[in-house]
């Protein structure tokens, strides 16, 4: 055939070529564009030496907002890349973080000094490598009654990595937020700074820092806060239980034992419990109970409870309350199966009660009340989609935590303005539980799983959500700042399960890592 005979010249041409083709260039453009790509990804994925949050991810500014927020006019959804440039407000001078403070001119009414040590923790009989504030962990506890202004004095004396103290569930101004690299620098060994906010929702909180917070947290860098209500505690006793794991041992108040309360026969107890871990834990009791509050804020009408555990989120808060029985036997509280709080007049016990199959169900819990808002018509809607897919965090290969399909830094930067009703739709499909936690306000759940909250308004910092579960939030947009938005599982934190929720026009001087090395995670 002709066209055999006329190729046949270059046969050998032809043949040499393809050997290099097969032999040389297909391997390398094979692995060019395996490599080319990873590369890119793996610098896409690295954080400079330095770095102002508002640098991190794009701006996301909802759906639903009218008029000029986007800047091109298209009132919906806007994506873009340097949140420190929100189009159309180059003009407006940013308002700082660090502007946002306790009415400087009032005297405090509640003063502490907190001193934080890095040291040698002692645990049910076991040395542990750990943090003090003021020479134990948990730190003191912290109690005010609502309406005071609280100051508090911190000193780092030991801590190398720095340390800061976030109010977590006060929802404070935000220069006393506590985020290093956000709202402060970290504060180093021999360093100092002071915190004042005031004390206006009565419940529980509690403190940690917000520097190399997984460690530091993890070590026992953190304490309870207590807010009594103006008209005093309901309850005869008033008692706290700081739920927290010391490398592998479960602990209440620091100690890897049962907490022992006195009380007489027929009293009311509140027990304030507090999960400073990483994951859920279970609530049940031996008699009936009611949940007074969830996360600081008190359940309306809570009603007698038998049979149900209460799942209290990692970094979450909840007030139980029981009685001690009339004829003089103990009643226990049990965290986990581990450890329990025993409430007897005179040292009694009674069997640790089964673990119920059924858990409360907060949806239903209590009954409706008044909001304050109308979260039917809200001026923005966000979405909070947790999942899990392979790529570069910070240089290093893995499956990571994504939000809304992006890997850190590459995140949501939630723009509001304040006045807002938000609305947020948490989808966690990741396949873990995430106890998801947004500064500086309380949440309302509205729906779980498209299902309306029918009960008390359930109102959390800090929220359970379960793989597969998602969740439809609201809350006012009411305490200007820069305020984090993550996972309170602070392992995934660490691993770039972050994300901020920024007022419009605000601005931080501080900087991640930097000369005062900030780490919030
Ligand atoms: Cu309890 Cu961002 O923290
Ligand atoms: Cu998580």
């Amino acid at each position: 055939m002709t066209g055999h005979s006329s190729r046949r010249p270059t046969k050998a041409g032809v043949t040499n070529d393809s050997r290099w083709v097969l032999r040389v260039a297909l391997p390398v453009v094979a692995t060019l564009s395996i490599v080319a790509p990873l590369a890119w990804l793996w610098q896409d994925s690295r954080v400079p030496s330095v770095y102002s949050v508002m640098d991190m991810g794009y701006l996301d500014y909802g759906v639903g907002v009218m008029a000029d927020t986007s800047g091109g006019g298209h009132g919906g959804h806007m994506q873009g890349d340097m949140p420190g440039h929100v189009p159309g407000h180059e003009m407006a001078t940013p308002r700082l973080v660090t502007d946002m403070v306790a009415d400087p001119p009032r005297p405090a009414d509640v003063r502490v000094d907190l001193v934080t040590r890095q040291q040698m923790l002692s645990v049910g009989g076991r040395s542990i490598s750990g943090f003090t504030v003021n020479g134990t962990s948990p730190g003191p506890e912290i109690r005010a009654t609502q309406g005071q202004l609280i100051e508090v004095h911190l000193r780092n004396e030991s801590v190398a990595d720095g340390v800061t103290l976030h109010w977590h569930g006060v929802d404070v101004p935000n220069a006393m937020d506590g985020v290093a690299g956000v709202t402060q620098d970290a504060v180093p060994v021999g360093g100092e700074f002071t915190y004042r906010f005031g004390a206006d929702q009565a419940g529980t909180y509690w403190y940690h820092s917000h520097q190399v917070s997984n460690p530091q947290v993890a070590g026992g860098l953190l304490g309870s806060l207590v807010v009594a209500p103006k008209a005093g505690i309901a309850q005869q006793v008033d008692v706290s239980a700081v739920a927290h794991t010391y490398g592998g041992v479960r602990t209440i108040n620091g100690k890897a034992e049962d907490l022992r309360v006195p009380a007489r026969a027929g009293q009311r107890i509140r027990v304030r419990v507090t999960n400073t871990d990483n994951g859920p834990m279970k609530i049940w009791a031996s008699e009936t109970y009611r949940l007074l509050a969830t996360d600081g804020t008190e359940v309306h009408e809570p009603t007698e409870v038998s049979g149900r555990s209460v799942t209290l989120t990692a970094g979450g808060r909840a007030d139980v309350e029981v009685r001690v029985p009339s004829d003089g036997t103990a009643v226990r509280v049990q965290l986990s199966k581990a450890t329990a709080v025993i409430i007897s007049p005179s040292g009694v016990d009674v069997p640790v009660p089964a673990q119920p199959a059924d858990e409360l169900d907060l949806l239903r819990y209590g009954t409706p009340a008044p909001l304050g808002f109308d979260p039917a018509h809200p001026t923005r809607r966000f979405e909070y989609r947790i999942g899990r897919r392979p790529g570069f965090v910070k240089g290093r290969p893995g499956l990571w935590w994504s939000i809304n399909g992006r890997l850190f830094p590459h995140v949501p930067m939630y723009v509001v303005r304040e006045g807002d009703v938000v609305v947020m739709h948490i989808a966690n499909h990741s396949g873990e539980v995430h106890p998801m936690h947004l500064h500086g306000h309380h949440v309302v759940v509205l729906a779980r799983n498209g299902v309306p909250a029918s009960g008390s308004p359930w109102w959390v910092d800090s929220l359970n959500v379960l793989p597969k579960e998602s969740y439809d939030i609201a809350f006012v947009a009411n305490n200007p700042g820069i305020w984090m938005d993550h996972c309170h599982n602070l392992k995934h934190a660490a691993q770039g399960m972050i994300a901020h929720l920024m007022y419009e026009g605000f601005d931080t001087p501080y900087r991640i890592a930097g000369p005062a090395d900030n780490q919030p995670e």
